[in-house]
């Protein structure tokens, strides 16, 4: 059985863009229930600035209080050196640096150029290196941008090259406003695996306009083997007007199931850890396996 990786990005893209406060036990218990249901790789949090990104302020506490699970790796986004330094301290299993593929986004999200952000995370890599920290790199607006509109695939594949050329283990393609489709994935895929090995690629899908699990599989078909995805289709990006979550976990495992994909994850586990979540946000669970699965639930009960 071929295996795919899973990428958990609930705690971090999930999280980020709530507007109440979350108690930490709630994040602690969230990241606690997704590592029991199987899952590897766990965004945990965000060492951006707390005035940017508020709900991500108390990822120091997060990343120590963690209960850590041997074989799971918790991660964390660093925008600069400083962030780097403090997910060091607050030891992140791994670093992702982020920057796009479109300039309007760049200066929005991240305050520079995107030839400023490669510049800011030189710095970063050799403190990576110097620890001994895997490095992973996200490209925004691979699809499009809310600012620019249509992006150049050319523009996706020098950012991507550079970010890989600069030491990072892989690139996250960022959908980040949900707007790609099967047609324009496959155009973009056929472009950069001109020029990137597979191996170093994932994909990174939103799901504002209900295309990402057609858009996986349109990855997977072209041999990609990482995808992002946050449980329950919790997110959004507070840069990103009008974007919604992620692609749920519990869709993108149900389907990679079907396929005959090895994930690790335990489909009941990862949507009773999307239930709770949900219930404390006071949220609907956006994943359509979860709903599938509660309804059924639910009448089994009545
Ligand atoms: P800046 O204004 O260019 O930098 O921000 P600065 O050095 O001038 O600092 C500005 C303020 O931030 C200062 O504080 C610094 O101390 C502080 P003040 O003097 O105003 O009180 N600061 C920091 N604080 C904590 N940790 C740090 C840090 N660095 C500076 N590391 C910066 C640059 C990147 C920090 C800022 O623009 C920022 O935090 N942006 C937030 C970006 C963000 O988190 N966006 C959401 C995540 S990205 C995403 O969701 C997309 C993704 O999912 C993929 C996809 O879907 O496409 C990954
Ligand atoms: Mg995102």
């Amino acid at each position: 059985m071929e295996t795919v990786n899973i990428v958990e990005v609930g705690p971090r893209d999930g999280l980020q863009n709530e507007a109440r406060p979350i108690a930490l036990t709630d994040k602690l218990r969230l990241i606690d229930q997704l590592a029991e249901a199987g899952e590897k790789h766990i965004e945990a949090g965000s060492f951006v600035s707390p005035k940017w990104v508020p709900q991500m302020a108390e990822s120091a506490q997060i990343f120590n209080a963690l209960s850590r699970r041997p074989g799971v790796r918790y991660t964390a986004l660093t925008p600069n050196v400083r962030g780097a330094e403090q997910a060091l301290k607050a030891r992140a299993d791994e670093f992702a640096i982020f920057t796009a593929a479109s300039e309007s986004f760049s200066q929005k999200n991240i305050n520079c150029s995107i030839a400023e952000s490669l510049e800011r995370f030189a710095p970063v890599m050799d403190l990576a290196r110097t620890h001994h920290i895997p490095v992973r790199a996200y490209v925004s607006c691979v699809m499009g941008c809310p600012y620019e509109g249509a992006i150049r695939p050319n523009t996706v594949t020098e950012v991507s090259a550079r970010l890989l050329e600069m030491g990072c283990y892989e690139v996250s393609l960022g959908d980040t406003i949900g707007v790609g489709t099967a047609g324009s994935w496959r155009a973009l895929l056929k472009q950069l695996l001109q020029h990137i090995p597979v191996k170093n690629l994932a994909l990174h899908c939103h799901d504002t306009y209900g295309q990402a699990l057609a858009n996986c599989l349109v990855g997977l078909d072209a041999g990609i083997r990482t995808f992002d995805a946050s449980v329950a289709g919790l997110g959004g990006c507070p840069y990103a007007p009008g974007a919604s979550g992620n692609l749920a976990t519990e869709d993108l495992v149900y389907m990679l199931a079907g396929c005959g994909m090895h994930t690790g994850i335990e489909l009941d586990a990862l949507i009773s850890a999307g239930n709770h979540i949900c219930a404390a946000l006071g949220r609907q669970n956006a994943s359509k396996v979860a709903a599938a699965h509660n309804a059924q639930h639910s009448a089994r009960n009545r």
